[in-house]
């Protein structure tokens, strides 16, 4: 019994592999016979991809018609190395309808021999190592609805041929390295709902062309080399209910035909030349869930139409050259969340209407010459944590009515004409991290709430207050946690000069929080449709949350977890507690999910949002991956690509564990974090500092790969303001060894 077992394997491997050649010399001399079944187990079976000894239409991820024929084939999973797709011999698949290979780790160029495959309708290659051009062949798939190929290393120029596939519906070419322009031919693709093409290199014009594409629902282009003016044809994409052109050279004036796009939720087109007015016809755009036009040059009045955009959650309008007075209109935003008006020219007062804003997060006005008295209506912002009015000409008093705002962590109302006294009680906020009060006109005596804080940076230099002297750095004795009692500013210097190197320039933090929550807006919204539009994986894994393509996922998590079962609990960390879920694709993954108290804390919600905004935009085989999140105030977690062997930390304490990570993987490990590393302080768009790397935080998979992790209180470096002053939060705790080590 026992030996026939351990034969039979064996005999059906040669068998296998004889039966494999006879199939390979009979395909090189019949290339063109149609193919048969047999031929496409045999196809199957050769790239390796599969070793089930069963009848290949049962294989995991392959599906048949009644004929037997393969109509599908359905693999995904980061475990999996299939390397070359070529190894898939096309040809021998003239059923098949889905070709879904995602994250397979595939890699080589997508072999021409693809556009054999007539009858696709759906090709998913996305999140591979897949390089070289786009085949032309692939315009020959004239079937094709979904084609998915973001997030894989491909060249080239797109071709105009692809106007041929006048079927596809879902286009995604977003994160390769594609340059060349967005061909005219795009204007018959009338059928296209979905067009991302952005985190390329494409250049040129956008072509008026896109204005026949009248199903369009999301047009993202973010990210390339566009210029030229945004062409007034955009108008006709009545359907649009995303526009987003932010980071290209785009120039000109915004077409006011933008105006009648009706269904726009999400309008960014920040970080380009844009100039000229905003035009008042935006405030037609009812739906507008995002606004983003900041870091352009846009001049003229906030126009007063604004005020009807009440489903507003987030407007950016800071870095450019606005002035004329704050529209008092602005108060009707009532959904406001975001709020940046700071660094433009406006001036006037702040409106009281400001008051009923009471759902804003963060309000930036710095930088303006806004004057007159802070409106004490601000006290009605209850949930408010951010307030940036720094570098205005404020005058009057702090009103008593900022006592609140419980939930303050940031106060910036430096460098303004504001007199009085600081109400006594202003440092008993329990969130308070950075309340910056220099630069005015305060008098009277520092009250005991602030002299005995201990958690918060109090910056009340160059004012009148009693008892304290003019000089900026006096103000960090009452940061216990920073300086520790030491007068003699020498010390503190030094570590200044440390720390100096490291820059956050603020709005950009912010501005990358109103990001994340575009990101969040938009990824649900497309979930939501791609629900509705595609049903064809069964059981799909969970990464709809954060893939474009994929299905089903929360309800998967809460199944697999029993509602966060405690035991599916596998640590808890600095923040949040970690689970194991076994998703019903079989799939592993880890879940970070904060507990009920932390999320009332922002701190922990903002590593959470940090580390999303971090994990999306890098990708290194060394660093940890996230498959996807929810932030949500229902749900709470981040989902990881699960590691087997936990931290180097754990592994290191445990004597036997510790032993079979010898040296030789050791190096390995240390490789694997310096890689890195490199790639965050070098590689990636804007530099990455981690800030907190520690044995705790590099995990290790089956392999004994490493992966650094936790990015809860990582920054981006941002070039241009490297010799200003360090704002990062979290001053006491950082070391300064780890900030040299992080710098290296
Ligand atoms: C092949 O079979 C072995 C055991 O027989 C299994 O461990 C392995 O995961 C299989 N490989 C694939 C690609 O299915
Ligand atoms: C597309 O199909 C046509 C007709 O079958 C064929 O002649 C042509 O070579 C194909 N084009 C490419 C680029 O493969
Ligand atoms: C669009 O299709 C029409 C007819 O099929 C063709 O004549 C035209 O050249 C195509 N337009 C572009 C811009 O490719
Ligand atoms: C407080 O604000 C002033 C003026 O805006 C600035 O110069 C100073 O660096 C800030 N203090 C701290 C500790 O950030």
């Amino acid at each position: 019994m026992a030996s026939s077992i351990i034969i039979s394997p064996a005999v059906v491997e040669v068998t296998t592999t004889s039966i494999m050649m006879i199939m390979l010399f009979s395909l090189a001399n019949a290339i063109s016979s149609p193919s048969s079944s047999t031929d496409e187990a045999e196809a199957l079976r050769s790239t390796g991809w599969w070793n089930s000894t069963s009848a290949h239409c049962d294989w995991d991820g392959v599906y048949c018609n009644e004929a037997g024929r393969v109509t599908q084939i359905v693999l995904y999973g980061s475990e999996k190395e299939l390397g070359e797709l070529s190894k898939l011999e096309f040809s021998s698949f003239p059923s098949l309808v889905e070709l879904y290979l995602r994250d397979c780790g595939l890699n080589g160029t997508i072999p021409h021999q693809i556009g054999t495959l007539t009858q696709l309708t759906y090709l998913s290659l996305s999140r591979n190592n897949l390089t070289g051009e786009l085949p032309l062949s692939l315009a020959n798939l004239t079937q094709l609805e979904y084609l998915f190929l973001y997030s894989n290393r491909l060249h080239g120029s797109i071709p105009p041929e692809i106007g041929k596939m006048k079927n596809l519906i879902n286009f995604f070419l977003s994160d390769n390295n594609l340059t060349g322009v967005i061909p005219s031919s795009f204007g018959n693709l009338t059928n296209l709902i979905y067009l991302y093409l952005d985190t390329n290199q494409i250049s040129g014009f956008i072509p008026p062309q896109i204005g026949k594409m009248k199903n369009l629902v999301s047009l993202e282009l973010s990210y390339n080399g566009l210029h030229g003016p945004i062409p007034p044809e955009i108008g006709k994409l009545k359907n649009l209910e995303l526009l987003e052109l932010s980071y290209n050279g785009l120039h000109g004036t915004i077409p006011p035909e933008i105006g009648k796009l009706k269904n726009l939720e999400s309008l960014e087109l920040f970080y380009n030349g844009l100039h000229g007015p905003i035009p008042p016809e935006i405030g037609k755009l009812k739906n507008l869930n995002i606004l983003n036009l900041g870091y352009n040059n846009l001049i003229g009045v906030i126009p007063s139409s604004f005020g009807n955009l009440t489903n507003l959650t987030s407007l950016t309008l800071g870095g450019n050259q606005m002035s004329g007075f704050i529209p008092s209109e602005i108060g009707k935003m009532k959904n406001m969340i975001f709020l940046n008006l700071g660094y433009n020219s406006l001036a006037g007062v702040i409106p009281s209407s400001f008051g009923n804003l009471t759902n804003l997060i963060s309000l930036i006005l710095r930088g303006n010459q806004i004057n007159g008295f802070i409106p004490p209506e601000i006290g009605y912002i209850l949930d408010l944590l951010y307030l940036d009015l720094s570098t205005n000409q404020i005058s009057g008093f702090i009103p008593e009515e900022i006592l609140n705002l419980k939930k303050l962590g940031h106060l910036d109302i430096s460098n303004n004409l504001i007199s009085g006294r600081i109400p006594s009680e202003l440092g008993n906020l329990k969130e308070a991290k950075y309340f910056n009060l220099s630069h005015n006109n305060l008098s009277g005596t520092i009250p005991p709430s602030i002299s005995n804080n201990m958690w918060t940076l109090f910056d009340l230099s160059h004012n009148q207050l009693e008892g304290q002297s003019t000089a900026p750095l006096e103000a960090f004795n009452h940061n216990k946690g920073l300086c520790d009692g030491i007068k003699g500013l020498s010390h503190c210097k030094k570590r200044h000069q440390i720390i100096l190197i490291i820059v956050i320039s603020l709005s950009t933090t912010l501005l990358l929080l109103v990001a994340v929550l575009g990101f969040l807006f938009r990824k649900q919204k497309i979930r939501k449709n791609q629900l509705a539009k595609t049903t064809k994986v069964k059981n799909g894994d969970m990464f709809s949350i954060w893939d474009y393509d994929g299905v089903i996922a929360y309800q998967d998590i809460i199944q697999a977890t029993e509602d966060f079962d405690i035991k599916y609990c596998i640590g808890t960390g600095g923040y949040g507690s970690v689970y194991r879920a076994q998703l019903p694709s079989g799939k592993v993954v880890a879940l970070k999910k904060l507990h009920g108290w932390e999320r009332e804390d922002p701190t922990y919600l903002k590593s959470f949002e940090n580390e999303v905004q971090m994990l999306s935009r890098i990708q290194h085989r060394n660093i940890m991956k996230l498959h996807g999140f929810c932030l949500h105030n229902r749900c709470m977690f981040l989902v990881y690509k699960y590691m087997e062997k936990g931290s180097l930390y754990c592994m290191l304490r445990d004597e036997v564990e510790a032993v079979e990570l010898d040296w030789i993987k050791r190096v390995n490990v240390v490789k694997g974090i310096a890689n890195a590393l490199s790639y965050m302080h070098h590689d990636s768009t804007l530099p990455i500092i981690h800030r907190d790397i520690s044995s705790n935080n590099i995990l290790l998979d089956s392999k004994l790969e490493a992966f650094v992790a936790d990015f809860g209180t990582a920054r981006l470096l941002d070039p241009d303001s490297s010799n200003q002053t360090l704002l990062a939060g979290t001053y006491g705790y950082i070391a300064p060894g780890k900030l040299y080590y992080n710098l290296h």
